[in-house]
């Protein structure tokens, strides 16, 4: 197994190290969780200083005309150039699950008329895709349907399917599916592929316009850690942007917003995905960490996330036979964290968080542990390894106080 100090010396030879600088993380703690929610950037306090004093506070609504109205697009041209997408088809707003409602709505429109109304998800996705998936195609008088994915690979589609949602990297497991092979396969079959890349963006590289896929949303403030709450993005391909209808139709998505038009006409462009005014002051904590995502690679990015993968998993299974590995390791289809089960999960999960090692549990029984290439060091992994034994060996996580549950898990 590898030692400590191979992972120091590891960390000396890597050429990303010193992006780890351009993060506000606080000592002493190794944070696995950037999956869930990225750190603050160095810079970010001086992008939102700016929007807030300088623009804001000394021109008002002149702010408008300075630069605000074009932030959805201005920042969904930056997050283009991560996700395999060409010009004019991403747009940043509102949240992932209300840019899937949008695009689930908008797909199944496009199909209906081949009387296609129902809409697949793979088995397993996360909630809120569910929900929505399903309640927009009850409005629509069709349903959702929940589809096995195994070993990369759809079942039988039943008949009158017009869409189907799919996470390219599952938030439970970290498995990641083959974009290009599924979206592909539902093509064949007459079906409009829609992913879910929250889990995958700003982790690995994504092509999707190389894919063919239809439509794609993500959360911008996983490792793309542009804070709390930050805008979300949505893709159209642009060979369906024409025919992609948005519900609800809001002003911002109007031709001429500042018509007043009591009709509505949808523009031509990728503003059609949009609805009201726009989170401006949030949108600057995305600038911050696009500028950190332009200094670098997302290729070099991915072989470093594999690197982490591979070394906590190796250093941890190697120590203890304890834990079952749920995340897949061919990198083909492995994501960037992952995920152990064990039946004191919850537990064994507070006392690491205590002991500096902050991870989550993800019900019934398992641990995420997200290695975010841009600023984890190799010595980080193998020290989050190594606590994690500790603590299951030596059954720290019995202490009472660790069984108690938090709001937020
Ligand atoms: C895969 C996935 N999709 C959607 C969401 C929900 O995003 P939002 O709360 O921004 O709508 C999350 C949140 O963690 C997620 O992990």
């Amino acid at each position: 197994v590898v030692t400590r100090d191979a992972c120091i010396a590891r960390d000396a030879a890597d050429e990303l190290a010193a992006l780890r600088n351009s993060f506000t993380l606080p000592p002493n703690m190794i944070y696995l969780l950037g999956n869930s929610l990225g750190p603050l950037p160095r810079s970010a306090p001086a992008h939102f200083q700016r929007v807030v004093q300088d623009e804001w506070g000394a021109h008002l609504i002149g702010g408008w005309n300075l630069s605000w109205y074009d932030e959805p697009t201005r920042l969904g041209e930056r997050i283009a150039t991560l996700i395999g997408a060409g010009p004019g088809e991403v747009v940043v707003a509102d949240s992932t699950s209300i840019n899937l409602m949008k695009v689930v709505y908008a797909a199944i429109e496009q199909q209906r008329s081949d009387g296609r109304i129902l809409v697949g998800y793979e088995a397993g996705l996360f909630p809120t895709d569910i929900y929505v998936a399903s309640s927009v195609a009850r409005s629509v008088g069709g349903s959702a349907v929940a589809l096995d994915i195994v070993d990369g690979e759809l079942p039988d589609l039943p008949d009158g399917l017009g869409a189907m949602v799919l996470s390219h990297v599952d938030y439970r497991s970290g498995r990641l599916l083959g974009m290009r092979a599924l979206t592909k396969q539902l093509h064949d079959r007459g079906v409009l592929a829609i992913w879910d890349l929250s889990h995958s963006v700003g982790a690995l590289p994504v092509q999707l316009d190389d894919c063919e896929a239809d439509y794609a949303v993500g959360c911008t403030y996983k490792y793309l850690n542009a804070g709390p709450g930050a805008p979300a993005f949505v893709f159209v391909r642009d060979r369906l942007l024409a025919s992609t209808r948005v519900l609800p139709e809001g002003w911002f998505a109007h031709r001429e917003p500042f018509a007043m038009s009591p009709s509505f006409a949808a523009s031509d462009d990728i503003r059609r995905l949009l609805v009201g005014t726009p989170s401006v002051v949030a949108c600057a904590g995305l600038h911050a960490s696009l500028d950190i995502f332009d200094s670098t690679d997302i290729a070099k990015l991915r072989a470093k996330s594999l690197a982490l993968t591979d070394l906590f998993t190796e250093v941890v299974t190697a120590t203890s036979s304890d834990v079952d590995v749920v995340t897949p390791m061919d990198p083909d289809v492995r994501g960037s964290h992952i995920t152990l089960r064990h039946e004191s999960a919850y537990p064994i999960v507070r006392a690491l968080i205590d002991r500096g090692v902050v991870c989550d549990f993800r019900a019934p029984d398992g641990m995420r542990f997200g290695f975010a290439p841009l600023y984890l060091r190799h010595v980080d992994a193998y020290d989050a390894a190594v606590a994690v034994v500790d603590v299951i060996r030596s059954e720290t996580w019995r202490d009472p106080r660790y069984a108690m549950r938090e709001t937020v898990t």
